[in-house]
């Protein structure tokens, strides 16, 4: 059976901070514009969005935990920064939980911490949402709002991971083996 917005955002809200919660919702709210800009299935769009931080606020070395159980392999980088795994901890948790929700859904939700080489639309919208909503502080968030619709998605999900790569090397952060597969896959594709 399909899940509906109102079941998803029950289940974020038990599991979510105030805070978190209301992130989620605009990245739902942001999720749905884009989809509608680039011809993508908007309840889907929603349902990733209020989903895609499920195990945000969750402890660490559960994070960890759970992620050996689902047997997600796990890198020097994650045992470095457990929160990366908060996305497809989530994912392999939704799997389980909601047989209802569509395989895109949870390919999103897993993809939108450390990206993926072969992400659908769904997965770049979700990723451009969670990185631009209004609630984001940084310049290149109100930048790439702007952009939505006047570029084609891979180049607005290019410029959006772009300027995440950019983050992590202002602020010194380690970068997943993941993120730099999907920044290379992201040249290589520009390059075909
Ligand atoms: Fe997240
Ligand atoms: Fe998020």
């Amino acid at each position: 059976m399909a899940v509906t917005y109102g079941q998803a955002h029950a289940l974020a809200s038990k599991r979510l901070s105030a805070g978190s919660l209301a992130h989620s919702e605009r990245v739902a709210e942001e999720a749905d514009r884009l989809a509608g800009l680039y011809g993508v299935d908007s309840s889907e769009a929603r349902l990733a969005g209020i989903l895609h931080d499920l195990c945000r606020d969750t402890p660490h070395d559960e994070l960890v935990g759970a992620a050996v159980a689902a047997g997600i392999p796990i890198t020097d980088v994650d045992r470095a920064v457990p929160y990366l795994l908060h996305g497809p901890v989530a994912a392999a948790e939704l799997a389980e939980m909601i047989p209802g929700l569509s395989p895109e859904v949870i390919e999103a939700v897993r993809s939108h911490t450390y990206g993926g080489t072969t992400l659908s639309p769904l997965a770049m919208i979700v990723y451009v949402a969670d990185v631009s909503e209004p609630g984001r502080p940084h310049e290149s968030s109100a930048l790439l709002r702007s952009r939505a619709g006047s570029v084609s998605l891979a180049e607005l999900f290019a410029s959006a991971y772009a300027a995440s790569m950019h983050h992590l090397i202002d602020n010194r952060r380690l970068i997943h083996p993941a993120t730099l597969s999907t920044w290379n896959d992201i040249v290589l594709r520009e390059r075909a």
